[in-house]
């Protein structure tokens, strides 16, 4: 049931604009994604998808992640989409999230990498959960079993 919900959401909220008004605007027009232009903040978070992907394989294949991806720092300060505002919770979880992704690459550290990695992943969905549920799903696939 769950998941019949999420996929919903998924198939209608791609990014996590208001979902009221794009739903409202596919539905009048179908034009709306062509002239959709995504915010410094989607495109960074659409990169930082990316990378854990990347870093995911990696651990998966026994390798140790060694480099914190510094452009990650930017969540500080990229732009959100208008209908965002930066908040003080914003700023919390940007700065839990920053600090368990670096974890990954402290190897000193005796956490198993795995769940330093799924931390920092769970950290993104924590944030997500606050305001941006659509594509939580989708981080939801980064997580190590
Ligand atoms: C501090 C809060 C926060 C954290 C941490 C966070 N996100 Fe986001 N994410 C957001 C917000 C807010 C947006 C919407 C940005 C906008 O539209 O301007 C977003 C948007 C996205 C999007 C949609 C981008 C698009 O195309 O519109 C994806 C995918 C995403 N995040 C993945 C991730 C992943 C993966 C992580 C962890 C590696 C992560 N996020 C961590 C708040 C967060």
């Amino acid at each position: 049931m769950k998941y019949l919900f999420y996929f919903f959401f998924l198939s209608f909220v791609f990014s996590c604009g208001s979902t009221e008004k794009k739903e409202r605007e596919t539905t009048k027009q179908k034009k709306v994604y062509d002239i959709y232009e995504p915010s410094e903040m989607a495109i960074l978070m659409n990169q930082m998808y990316k990378r854990n992907e990347e870093i995911k394989k990696e651990i998966l294949a026994g390798k140790i992640p060694t480099e914190f991806p510094s452009d990650f720092l930017e969540i500080h300060t990229a732009n959100l989409s208008d209908f965002k505002e930066r908040n003080e919770k914003f700023e919390a979880f940007s700065n839990l999230f920053i600090e368990a992704e670096k974890e990954i690459f402290n190897t000193a550290s005796a956490v198993p990498v795995e769940n330093r990695f799924n931390n920092a992943i769970n950290l993104c969905i924590s944030c997500h959960q606050t305001e941006c549920t659509g594509p939580i799903p989708r981080i939801k696939k980064l997580i190590i079993k």
